[in-house]
C-alpha cells in the first residue's frame, strides 16, 4: 500500500450530481466500454494516439489488460487510477500519473467525463478532490497537467481549480494521431489556501451534501 492508494473521495455536489471518486474496478468493463465508444468524437481529439481501431482499444475485453496495468502501475506507487461517479455511477475516468517523490514529489492529473453530463461541474468537482487528495494524503508538493491548446473546456476546468500556465511544450504528445503543442500548467501546495473543494464551495461552483 501507498499514501493515499486506495481511496475513496467525496462526494461533493455539483449540478450534475453527486461526485464520488472510488478506484477502478474489474466489473467497470461494461460501464467504461459503453460510455467511450458512445462518445468517441468527444473524447479521440484529446487523447493519446493508440494502436488499433477505437471501437477494438475500447472493447470490454481491453478493460481486463488495462485495469490490471492500472492496479500494477498503483501498487508500485506510481500511478491513482479513479473512476468518477456521479450519483453512484461511472461517469468518467481521474488519473493521478507518474508519481514521483524524494526532492520532487510531483504528479500529472488527467481526467475524462461522460458527453451527456458536460458543463453540469462534474470535471470541475473531480479535479478539486484529486487535488486535495494530491495535497492531503499523497503527500505531494506540485501536481501538473498538459492540455492541448484547442481544449477550451478543459483549460476552463484546470483554471476553476486554481491551476498557472507554466508554458508551451512543442510537439509534446503524440495525441489523436500526431505530435500535438500542449499547455503545461502546475499548481504547488503553498498555492492552495484550505483545500481546493473548500474554495469551490465558496465560489458557489459546488457544495457539500
Ligand atoms: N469553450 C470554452 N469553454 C467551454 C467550452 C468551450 N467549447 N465547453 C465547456 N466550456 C467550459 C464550461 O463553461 C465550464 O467552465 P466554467 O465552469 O468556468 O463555466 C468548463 O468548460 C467545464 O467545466 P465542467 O462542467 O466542470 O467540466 P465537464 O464535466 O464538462 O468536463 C472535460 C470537461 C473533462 C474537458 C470533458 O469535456 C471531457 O471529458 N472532454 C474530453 C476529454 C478531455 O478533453 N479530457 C481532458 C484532457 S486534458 C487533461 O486531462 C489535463
Amino acid at each position: 500500500q501507498h499514501p493515499g492508494w486506495p481511496a475513496r473521495l467525496g462526494p461533493v455536489v455539483v449540478a450534475g450530481g453527486q461526485v464520488t471518486l472510488r478506484p477502478v474496478r474489474f466489473r467497470d468493463a461494461a460501464a467504461w466500454s459503453r460510455i467511450r465508444l458512445r462518445d468517441r468524437d468527444h473524447l479521440e481529439r484529446w487523447e493519446p494516439t493508440g494502436r488499433g481501431a477505437w471501437e477494438a482499444r475500447n472493447h470490454a475485453s481491453n478493460w481486463p489488460a488495462l485495469w490490471t496495468s492500472l492496479k500494477a502501475e498503483a501498487r508500485r506507487g506510481a500511478m491513482i487510477p479513479l473512476v468518477i461517479e456521479v450519483d453512484g455511477q461511472f461517469s468518467g475516468q481521474l488519473t493521478i500519473g507518474n508519481i514521483v517523490r524524494g526532492a520532487l514529489r510531483s504528479a500529472w492529473i488527467g481526467y475524462w467525463v461522460a458527453k451527456d453530463l458536460g458543463g453540469q461541474g462534474v470535471a470541475t468537482a473531480a479535479l478539486g478532490l484529486g487535488l486535495d487528495h494530491c495535497f492531503g494524503p499523497v503527500g505531494l508538493h506540485r501536481v501538473e497537467a498538459t492540455v492541448r491548446p484547442e481544449n477550451l473546456a478543459s483549460q476552463a476546468v484546470l483554471r476553476n481549480v486554481g491551476f498557472r500556465e507554466e508554458g508551451m511544450l512543442r510537439r509534446y504528445l503524440d495525441v489523436d494521431g500526431a505530435w500535438r503543442d500542449h499547455l503545461l500548467v502546475g499548481l504547488t501546495v503553498e498555492e492552495v489556501m484550505g483545500t481546493v473543494v473548500d474554495r469551490l464551495v465558496r465560489e458557489g461552483r459546488a457544495a457539500l451534501p
